[in-house]
């Protein structure tokens, strides 16, 4: 069913594709008809940073960027769900076409920077939601606040979503905010987590609950650099990784249309990538901390070695857009025999 729509879809542009797809999945979860479309997936409950999951596969940051579709993308059986990034004040990204389809790598390019309503208008929909599963909230900076002064943006965040979500994502790995990867590195990186623990710290007082922090991590690393990011995290005593974001690189997408276009690689070309950062940061943490693994999951065979490779979770985007809602319970089917 979803190859008809996929096909009615790729005739529009990426970003009205995008826009029309929240638009129908936010209203079928209105309706509470998205569970009719798609089987339900096992259940494959895993305990991760202290919550619970139905099942370990869930919706990638940056699809539902403003929280408008969240009951419709529950329905369709995702284990859990992360919006955003929403940054403090409302942008509106960079200029259009911003978003590339390349069906033949099974990628994606794009350089949105951050297009979003603000966190005001986002825990509005949050609250107008009916889900009740776990809810990742991603928060980020605003294109014109200074890099140097990024961490009032990501506390200014955190204040606000921290009541309403199950963890929060620290996206300090999108490459179309020019500066922010470099907060990823060194003295940058300390003085973010150390200020994000200690709003957390006291956060957890004010509401009695800790929410735990997750750092979304770049793909774009070396061995070195991801070990130098992995002591950090245990240093701060953060609550989880998420590898990866988008690549810089073009492997793999050689000579194909859009390939020269700026922005993030997404789908199949940054798998192995991405993987390899997984497989690095599992031997680093030696389990003292969860990843949640992202990048280039396309059919649930890729769920699985992630999983293999160290994941506690996995997150999809790009691979929704080529499968469709099928690919949710394909990866938890795959991720389950793994347990056999
Ligand atoms: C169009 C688009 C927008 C994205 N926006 C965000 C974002 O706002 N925040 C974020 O953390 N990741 C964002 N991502 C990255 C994805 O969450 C994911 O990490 C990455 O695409 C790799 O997974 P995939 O290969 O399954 O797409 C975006 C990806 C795409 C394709």
């Amino acid at each position: 069913m979803y190859s008809l729509a996929r096909e009615l879809l790729f005739k529009l542009s990426p970003e009205t594709a995008h826009e029309l797809s929240i638009d129908l999945i936010g209203a079928g979860g209105r309706l509470g008809l998205n569970g009719l479309l798609t089987k339900a997936p096992a259940r494959v409950p895993v305990s991760v940073m202290g919550l619970e999951f139905p099942n370990p596969v869930g919706l990638a940051a940056g699809l539902d960027k403003n929280g408008d579709a969240i009951d419709g993308f529950a329905q369709l059986g995702f284990g859990f769900i992360e919006i955003g990034t929403v940054t403090p004040r409302a942008q509106p990204g960079n200029p259009k076409p911003r978003l590339f389809r390349l069906p033949e790598a099974e990628a994606v390019i794009n350089r949105m920077g951050f297009n979003n309503l603000g966190v005001d208008h986002l825990l509005a929909r949050v609250q107008a939601a009916k889900y009740n599963g776990v809810l990742g909230i991603n928060i980020g900076k605003n294109f014109d606040t200074p890099v140097e002064r990024a961490v009032d943006d990501y506390l200014a965040c955190l204040e606000k979503v921290y009541p309403h979500a199950s963890y929060v994502t620290v996206n300090v790995s999108s490459p179309n905010t020019p500066g922010l990867r470099s907060l990823q590195f060194g003295d940058s990186l300390k003085e973010l987590l150390e200020a994000l623990r200690r709003r957390q710290e006291d956060l957890t007082e004010e509401y009695g609950r800790r929410v735990p922090l997750a750092i979304k991590i770049a793909p774009d690393m070396s061995d070195e650099e991801t070990a130098l990011v992995a002591s950090a995290l245990l240093n701060a005593d953060m609550d989880a990784v998420i590898a990866t974001n988008t690549t810089l690189g073009r492997e793999g997408v050689d000579g194909l249309a859009h390939a020269d276009e700026a922005g993030g690689l997404s789908g199949a070309p940054v798998r192995d990538k991405s993987t390899h950062i997984v497989r690095v940061l599992a031997s680093e943490l030696a389990g003292r901390l969860p990843i949640i693994a992202v990048g280039g999951i396309t059919d649930g065979r890729h769920a699985a070695e992630k999983i293999a490779a160290g994941a506690s979770l996995v997150q999809i985007y790009s691979g929704f857009i080529y499968k469709g809602p099928a690919l949710i319970r394909e990866a938890v089917d795959a991720i389950a025999a793994l347990r056999k």
